[in-house]
C-alpha cells in the first residue's frame, strides 16, 4: 500500500534527542554512553525495517558530534544528548548544515557521485568539529561506489563520521560490514505505536477512537512513519474518526472483525459465520486479505494451544485486550478441528486470490468444516 508521503506529522514529531526515540533502547543507550565517554565511532551501519528511526538517530548523532553546548559545557556533555538550541543543532534540524551531508544512495549511484563524495570527505569541516556523512539506502550503491567507500572506511580522516543506513542488510557487502559498528532497528511493538499516535492525536486535536488508533498501529506493521502518515491523512476528516471509518478507507478489516469471525467459526456457528463473511465483503473490505488475516489469526490460536509460551512472541503485535481474546479462544478450541480449518482456509485463500468468485471458496470451506 502506498501512503501519502511528505505528510507533515511525521516530520513534526521526529524525535530530537536519543531519549525521545521509542522502542530502540538497546541502540539509544549504547549511543548515549558512547557520547558521554566521547567514544563515538567513525562508521556505523543502521539497518532494519522502514520508519523505525534510522535517519532520525543518524541526525541526532550528527547533532551530538557538533553541538556547541556540548563542547563548551562539561556538565551538559555528560548528558550524552544534543542541546537542540545552538546554531549547529538548529542547522542540522533544518537541513542547512554544511557539515552534515545526507546522501541517498538510490539516486546517487554512480562513480561520479562517489568521486565527489571522496573529494568532499577530504575537505575539513567548514566550521564544525566533525563532518558527518549520512548515506541512506546504502545497499543500492554500485560495486564501484562500494569499493570507493570501502577505501574511505579503511582510513577515514579524523574529522569524518559515516552513518550508513539500509533496510536490506543482506545486500551490504561483508567488506563494509566488518568496518562498521552495526545497529539493528527493530519493528516497534503495537502498544508503543499506539501510545505515540494517541499523544499526537491529543496535541493535534484529532478526534479519534482508541480502536481506530489501534487499527492504524496494526496497519503500520511496526513502522512509525506509515502510522503517522495514516493518522495525518485521517486528521483532515471533519467528523469523529471511528474504527469503521478507518476500515473502509483502508479497505481492511481490523482485529475486532477478524476475531469475531474466528470466534463464530470456532463455535461452529455456520449461519452467523457466513453472515459475517458477507458483511465484510458488502462493506467493501478486501475479502482475500481478510481471509489471510483470518488464517494468521487461527494460526496464532493454534500456536498458543500447542504452547502457551508463544504469548511472548505475540506480545509485540497485539494490545493486551487483543491478546486476552486470543488466549480465551485458544483455551476453548479443539486442536484437530483447528488444524483442519487452517488447511482448508489456506486452500480457499489460494483459490480466492485469482478467482472471480472472491469469497465463495471461503464460504464453502466454512460450510464443509462446520458440518
Ligand atoms: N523509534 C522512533 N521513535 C519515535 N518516532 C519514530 C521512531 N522511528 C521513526 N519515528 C517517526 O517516523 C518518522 C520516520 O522515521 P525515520 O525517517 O527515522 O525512519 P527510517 O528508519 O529512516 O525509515 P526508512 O528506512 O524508510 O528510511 C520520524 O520522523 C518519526 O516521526
Ligand atoms: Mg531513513
Ligand atoms: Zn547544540
Amino acid at each position: 500500500m502506498v501512503f501519502m508521503k511528505g505528510g507533515a506529522l511525521y516530520r513534526k514529531y521526529r524525535p530530537k534527542k536519543l531519549e525521545d526515540v521509542l522502542g530502540e533502547d538497546h541502540i539509544t543507550e549504547t549511543l548515549k554512553n558512547a557520547a558521554i565517554q566521547d567514544r563515538i565511532s567513525h562508521a556505523y551501519l543502521f539497518y532494519g525495517s522502514r520508519g523505525t528511526g534510522k535517519t532520525t538517530v543518524a541526525r541526532i548523532l550528527a547533532k551530538i558530534l557538533n553541538c556547541e553546548t556540548r563542547q563548551q559545557n562539561q556538565k551538559f556533555f555528560a548528558k550524552g544528548e544534543p542541546c537542540n538550541e545552538c546554531p549547529k543543532c538548529i542547522d542540522v534540524d533544518s537541513g542547512k548544515s554544511l557539515d552534515v551531508v545526507e546522501m541517498d544512495a538510490a539516486s546517487n549511484r554512480g562513480i561520479d557521485e562517489i568521486r565527489d563524495l571522496k573529494e568532499s570527505i577530504k575537505l575539513s569541516p567548514t566550521s564544525s568539529k566533525y563532518k558527518v556523512f549520512i548515506i541512506d539506502e546504502v545497499h543500492q550503491l554500485t560495486k564501484e561506489a562500494f569499493n570507493a567507500l570501502l577505501k574511505t572506511l579503511e582510513e577515514p580522516p579524523a574529522h569524518a563520521v559515516f552513518i550508513l543506513a539500509t533496510t536490506e542488510y543482506e545486500k551490504v557487502p561483508g567488506t563494509i560490514m566488518s568496518r562498521v559498528q552495526k545497529f539493528n532497528f527493530r519493528k516497534i511493538p503495537i502498544q508503543k505505536l499506539f501510545k505515540k499516535l494517541k499523544d499526537i492525536a491529543k496535541i493535534e486535536k484529532i478526534d479519534i477512537e482508541d480502536e481506530a488508533l489501534e487499527l492504524i498501529a496494526e496497519t503500520a506493521e511496526g513502522g512509525f512513519r506509515d502510522a503517522e502518515s495514516i493518522l495525518d491523512q485521517m486528521g483532515s476528516l471533519e467528523e469523529k474518526i471511528t474504527a469503521d471509518k478507518i476500515e473502509s478507507i483502508l479497505g481492511k478489516a481490523g482485529f475486532k472483525k477478524i476475531s469475531n469471525l474466528a470466534e463464530l467459526v470456532l463455535n461452529k456457528k455456520t449461519k452467523e459465520s457466513i453472515e459475517a463473511v458477507n458483511a465484510i465483503y458488502n462493506n467493501g473490505l478486501n475479502i482475500v486479505d481478510s481471509t489471510k488475516e483470518l488464517i494468521h489469526f487461527l494460526r496464532k490460536i493454534l500456536a498458543l494451544k500447542a504452547n502457551p509460551d508463544f504469548e511472548k512472541i505475540f506480545i509485540e503485535e497485539f494490545t493486551s485486550t487483543e491478546l486476552a481474546k486470543l488466549k480465551t479462544l485458544s483455551v476453548g478450541a479443539d486442536e484437530k478441528f483447528l488444524i483442519n480449518l487452517l488447511k482448508s482456509f489456506i486452500r480457499a485463500y489460494s483459490e480466492m486470490r485469482y478467482s472471480p468468485f472472491s469469497f465463495i471458496p471461503l464460504e464453502i470451506a466454512i460450510i464443509e468444516n462446520l458440518k
